[in-house]
């Protein structure tokens, strides 16, 4: 199963992943966490998007398609992957596109999960709560989120065109409790 799951900061991505990972045996690759780990490891990649994600906006197409190159190279990635929070702008998409068929693999299917932008904020307020003490992300904070739906709504919304013209697109609603998303999303994908 090669699915990618789209939707803004919030929607359930990270969520639904995991509980994919158990259902399908299928690696999770989160652009997010591989920046924030190169972040943590203070890599010149992690040093130069620092600055960028905490500030909401996306690190530039070159670097994120480099890393999903790679990590799509590695042994588990072959049966089969989640894609997570990639690709976000159409350049990404059509170097997704591009580079899928050189490695001879196929979508299967691109999840949309829909949410409203007053839950998405509410969810990612609720987070930084819950994470204040362990160290919550520089970016889970009001104003930093204005930004971040925004930049959803303006570079990786037009994505869902993108993916509906390849008759690859299946929506489900992110605003129904976690288990009832997966359910939805397993259905939708045809497991
Ligand atoms: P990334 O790490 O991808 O973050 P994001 O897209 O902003 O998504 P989140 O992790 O906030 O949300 P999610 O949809 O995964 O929801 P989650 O399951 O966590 O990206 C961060 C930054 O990295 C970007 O801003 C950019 O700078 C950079 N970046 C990453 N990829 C890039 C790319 N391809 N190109 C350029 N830059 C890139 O859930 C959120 C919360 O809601 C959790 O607390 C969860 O428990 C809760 N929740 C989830 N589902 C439900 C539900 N159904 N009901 C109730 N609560 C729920």
């Amino acid at each position: 199963m090669r699915l990618i799951l789209l939707g803004p900061p919030g929607a359930g991505k990270g969520t639904q992943a995991k509980l994919l990972i158990e259902a399908f045996g299928i690696p999770q690759l989160s652009t997010g966490d591989i920046l924030r780990a190169a972040i943590r490891a203070r890599t010149p990649m992690g040093l130069e998007a620092k600055a960028v994600m905490d500030r909401g906006d996306l690190v530039s197409d070159e670097v994120v398609n480099g890393i999903v190159s790679e990590r799509l190279d590695q042994e588990d990635a072959r049966k089969g992957f989640i894609l997570d929070g990639y690709p976000r702008t159409i350049p990404q998409a059509e170097a997704l596109d591009q580079m899928l068929v050189e490695k001879g693999m196929a979508l299967d299917a691109v999840v949309e999960i829909t949410a409203d932008a007053d839950t998405l904020t509410r969810r990612i307020v609720n987070r930084a709560k819950e994470n204040a003490g362990a160290g919550a992300r520089a970016d889970d904070n009001e104003d930093v989120i204005r930004n971040r739906l925004a930049v959803y709504r303006e570079q990786t919304a037009p994505l869902v065109e993108h993916y509906r013209q390849k008759g690859l697109l299946r929506t489900v609603d992110g605003m129904a409790p976690v288990e009832q998303v997966a359910a939805a999303i397993s259905k939708a994908v045809g497991a």
